[in-house]
């Protein structure tokens, strides 16, 4: 399996991990309320809720999508608490969906620890997922305000329609990147927009603002996407958390295979072609061999850095902050991280 290497930054003196922790530093306080808001959310008196809210909850997470809402909010001089019960939300909505697609993937490493499913098993990690998603609900309902119920609730319903767009195009070698594109766009990136938009929601900033970040969050979900379907073929799974080759065992036409089967010859194809019908994790090393020598990686990647430049774009007309700047450099770090 390759080492993570190609995932050093250009710049050739910070690296990202510490742009990552400076960006950190930044919202750190209300971080901190946000885990305590999410830590109070979990407390339910039934004891299996709590057991495993706290496992996932407490075995790390970057928490990008609650900083990107905080982030926002600040860059726009937000002052109240939203801020924080909505960060909380997204988080929990984001925890819920990894409780769902660890089940869906059949993944049993997750945030570095076994996952719920491997711990406690199928039915508990899909019961307690929808006991979040409730939460979040019931948390989003307190902030009063329709927008926000209107964005939050579109927001899942897209996920889950991702989601299940995306079960259509297992096994499926024929699935094109546009396809791909589709499925990516609403599992992962429309999170990561509504966290921004509802950063602006509620600082009431202006409709062109709004839609200006609301832009940044889709091309930054999307950057952000394409290369998490690159480092489960490239990572080291110690740095990631997760074990490798979950795309390939569940016959997931990711990028990197797409690019690879239209730029490698009909035998070596075929070979990717075989391991997406039968969702095959024993060809890991036949089809990375292949996606390597086709650069579908490389490929994967420059489209990743294309959507964070047009991320960083999209924001152009956001007014000049650290907390603007902290958004141009979490685009970058996006693609260019390990884990
Ligand atoms: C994982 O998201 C799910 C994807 C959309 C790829 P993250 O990589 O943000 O997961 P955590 O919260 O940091 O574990
Ligand atoms: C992300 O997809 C899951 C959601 C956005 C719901 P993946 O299946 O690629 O995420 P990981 O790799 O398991 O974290
Ligand atoms: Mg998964
Ligand atoms: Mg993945």
């Amino acid at each position: 399996m390759a080492s993570s290497s190609q995932h050093t930054i250009d710049t050739p003196d910070t690296p990202i991990s510490i742009d990552f922790e400076i960006i950190k530093k930044l919202t750190q306080n209300e971080a901190a309320a946000v885990d305590q808001l999410i830590l109070n959310e979990l407390s339910s008196d039934v004891v299996l809720i709590n057991q495993m809210g706290h496992y996932i909850v407490g075995s790390g997470g970057k928490r990008l999508r609650p900083m990107l809402l905080l982030l926002g909010a600040k860059a726009l001089g937000y002052s109240g608490n939203s801020h924080l019960t909505l960060a909380a939300v997204i988080e929990f909505i984001h925890t819920a969906t990894l409780l769902h697609d660890d089940v869906v993937d059949e993944s049993d490493l997750r945030r570095g620890k076994e996952s719920a499913n491997a711990v406690w098993g199928n039915a508990a990690s899909v019961l307690v997922g929808d006991y979040l998603y409730s939460s979040a609900f019931e948390m989003m309902v307190r902030t009063d305000n329709m927008r926000v119920m209107e964005i939050l609730s579109k927001t899942t319903t897209a996920i889950a329609e991702g989601e299940v767009l995306q079960l259509l195009n297992c096994n499926n070698p024929d699935t094109s990147e546009e396809k791909y594109l589709a499925v990516i766009a609403r599992k992962t990136a429309i999170l990561f927009s509504a966290a921004c938009r509802l950063g602006a929601v509620i600082s009431n900033a202006t409709k062109e603002i709004e839609e200006s970040l609301a832009n940044y969050g889709q091309h930054l979900g999307i950057a952000f996407q394409l290369i998490d379907d690159a480092l489960d073929y490239t990572a080291s799974e110690d740095e990631l958390g997760k074990n490798l080759g979950d795309d390939l065992a569940e016959g997931k036409p990711t990028l990197p295979l797409i690019y690879a089967i239209q730029n490698s010859s009909k035998k070596e194809a075929n070979i990717i072609i075989d391991a997406i019908k039968t969702g095959n994790r024993d060809a890991f090393n036949d089809v990375y061999a292949i996606v390597k020598s086709t650069k579908a990686i490389d490929y994967t990647e420059k489209r990743a850095k294309d959507e964070a430049e047009m991320a960083i774009t999209a924001i152009e007309n956001m007014p000049e902050s650290e907390y603007k700047n902290a958004l141009i450099t979490l685009a970058r770090f996006s693609v260019q991280r390990n884990y």
